[in-house]
């Protein structure tokens, strides 16, 4: 998925299966990089697994001294022992139980945690094209169902190579032991199974690959109806869209009951070749009995372990299907992990001093498409201080150009300088902090409006929140709610106006007090009364700092130090309002339109 071809469509999230050779791969690399770090844990647990499966041989065994000494022998005596060493290996078989459950368990959790981590560790080194190119419902599948995915399916693989397989080897070398002509006879039908078990399995995992598809589809088409609800309803879609969601809805169901179907059926198949190895070893081992090739004791004990068998044999049955269900998974996550990420701290990075602020672009050329440049040789340097309007139409490149100056994009030819340093060359952390900003779009976290407004400082006293929420002129609507600072965002319900919610995010700058304070359309959003206040809010907090505003508000723009137009992603003017308007070009125009009430 390279970056630079991002699409806004939710992207299929299923991916083709791994073949054979690519099977045994995604294998090798999960173990190296997923279980490795827990091999003391792993290897206690596939022991405890041993020991449980020889636990479970040892009582199908044992049933033979108990016939042929016991009952038929009449020895008294052996009872003893043969109790004891049946009640000794039930305890021995859920002691190594339980111990391989919980070591399991928590294997899994390890691999989930760490999975976790590196998804988050990866999406945090990724620019900010990266979350333009992939929807969130794609990258939230990543880090719920895919992951589970993945824990469950090596969870189960491990349990069933140690249990399982163990297991079954050693009943079936127990039925072999005692008896291998009927051992033959017995086992007769098992591979009868493998070829409707197979293809079965085969069945499972298509369902299982579509049925991911189509919930991550599903998942990406619910987030959309849930945030664009005020779209779909005014637009008259709501039919549509619940006629859209109700056909995923429903093949998703379909594909659910048709691979559950296929699943089950292992079940019943299973059973019957249980059945007739039963049915066999017993008419086989009657005629033995009553010729004497055999005794009664062997043929119960071999009986015993045929029925102790049929339960890890099913396991093993379905484990195909689950290996590749969760091998797709883990294809998914190894593909975003192999994403290189596009935004590397150089290795000799330094903090940046904290400065006053100066900005510079030198020839900076930035395009989201190779060949389509969006910036275009831009030459500019803000001082430390100044207040400097970028204007011009929509989709000249003034919000991308911001966006250079904290690294959320970084350049493609030329350089931006903070305080004279490339700010590749420096840290992202303390790039970052020294720069404060504010969008049309305020985000606000589920939390406390405390909590919002100190989100960059969260050690931040009380007395200087209060005096950033009041220098942002937001004190009186704060004030007025029933916990004050400590009210839960999620509690206003989202009854905060987009002027308070502007003035939140306003004081989250103020109180981040940074020297450079970078303005996104701040007050666009805004009817005239909300905007004079939020206005005044923007004026104090812009004292003394380095700041770029991106306005369409003539107000915002007369009042700047100076004006810069971009066209085109050039910088083709800049000076002050009235030299510009005397010019006559690209800034005079922009103006006149915005006295005729046209948009700029
Ligand atoms: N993620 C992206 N991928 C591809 N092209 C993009 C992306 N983001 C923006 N563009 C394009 O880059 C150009 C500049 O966009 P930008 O958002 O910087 O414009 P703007 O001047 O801020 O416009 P507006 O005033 O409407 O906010 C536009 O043509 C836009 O379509
Ligand atoms: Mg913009």
């Amino acid at each position: 998925m390279p970056p630079s071809h991002p699409s806004s469509e939710p992207r299929a999230s299923a991916s083709p299966v791994p073949g054979r050779a690519g099977t045994v791969a995604l294998g090798r690399r999960l173990v190296r990089e997923f279980l490795s770090p827990y091999w003391p844990t792993v290897g206690l647990a596939v022991g405890c697994m041993v020991v449980m499966a020889l636990a479970t041989a040892a009582t199908a065994w044992l049933l033979e001294p108990a016939i042929n000494q016991v009952f038929l022998g009449r020895e008294a005596g052996a009872l003893w022992w043969v109790a004891g060493g049946i009640l000794a290996a039930f305890v021995v078989r859920s002691l190594s139980n339980y111990g391989q459950s919980v070591l399991m368990s928590r294997i899994g959790f390890e691999i989930l945690t760490a999975a976790r981590d590196r998804l988050h560790d990866k999406v945090s080194a990724m620019e900010l094209r990266f979350f333009q190119a992939h929807s969130t419902g794609e990258l939230v599948t990543r880090f719920t169902y895919d992951i589970n995915r993945m824990r469950f399916a090596m969870a189960n693989t491990l349990t069933a190579l140690g249990r399982d397989l163990v297991t079954l080897a050693a009943l079936v070398g127990l039925v072999f032991w005692q008896d291998w002509v009927l051992a033959l006879a017995a086992c007769l039908v098992a591979p009868l199974t493998m070829v409707p078990v197979r293809r079965l399995g085969r069945k499972v995992r298509r369902r299982a690959l579509d049925t991911q598809e189509e919930t991550g589809r599903l998942q990406a088409l619910m987030l959309q109806v849930l945030r664009g609800v005020r779209v779909v309803w005014i637009d008259g879609r709501t039919e549509d869209m619940r006629s859209r969601v109700g056909v995923l809805i429903d093949r998703i169901f379909r594909r659910q009951v048709s691979g559950e179907r296929a699943r089950t059926l292992v079940t019943p198949i299973m059973e019957l070749a249980t059945g007739v190895g039963l049915g066999l070893a017993l008419v086989a081992g009657a005629h033995r009995v009553l010729e004497g090739g055999t005794d009664p004791g062997s043929l119960t004990s071999m009986l015993a372990a045929l029925l102790m068998a049929y339960q890890p044999a099913k396991r093993l049955a379905n484990l195909y299907s689950i290996v590749q269900e969760g091998l797709a998974a883990v294809e998914r996550l190894f593909r975003l992990l192999d994403t290189p990420p596009d935004l590397t701290e150089a290795p000799k990075a330094v903090a940046l001093p904290s400065g006053r602020g100066r900005i510079e672009f030198r020839r900076v050329t930035f395009a989201y498409r190779p060949e389509e440049p969006v910036i275009r040789d831009i030459d500019l340097t803000v001082e430390p201080g100044e207040v400097v309007a970028l204007v011009g139409a929509s989709g000249a490149g003034k919000s991308t150009l911001l966006n250079l100056i904290p690294r959320f994009l970084d350049v493609d030819q030329g350089a931006v300088r903070v305080d004279g340093h490339d700010v590749r060359d420096v840290t992202l952390a303390s790039l970052r902090s020294q720069i404060a900003l504010v969008t049309q779009e305020t985000f606000l976290f589920d939390d406390t409006i405390r909590a919002n407004i100190a989100y960059a400082r969260p050690e931040a006293s009380d007395a200087e929140v209060e005096a950033a929420v009041r220098a942002a002129d937001a004190w009186d609507f704060v004030a007025q709610l029933p916990r004050g600072l400590d009210t839960p965002v999620g509690d206003l319900g989202g009854r905060l106006s987009g002027g308070e919610r502007q003035r939140m995010a306003i004081a989250r700058a103020l109180l981040k007090d940074a020297p450079i304070l970078l303005l996104d359309e701040p007050t666009s959003a805004l009817d005239t009364a909300a905007e004079r206040r939020v206005q005044r809010a923007l004026a104090e907090l812009s004292r003394g700092r380095t700041t770029l505003v991106v306005a369409h508000r003539l107000s915002t723009i007369v009042d700047a130090d100076r004006i810069c137009v971009l066209h085109g992603g050039r910088l083709v003017e800049q000076g002050r309002h009235a030299d510009l308007v005397n010019q006559g070009g690209f800034y005079a125009r922009l103006y006149r339109g915005h006295e005729e009430g046209a948009p700029a």
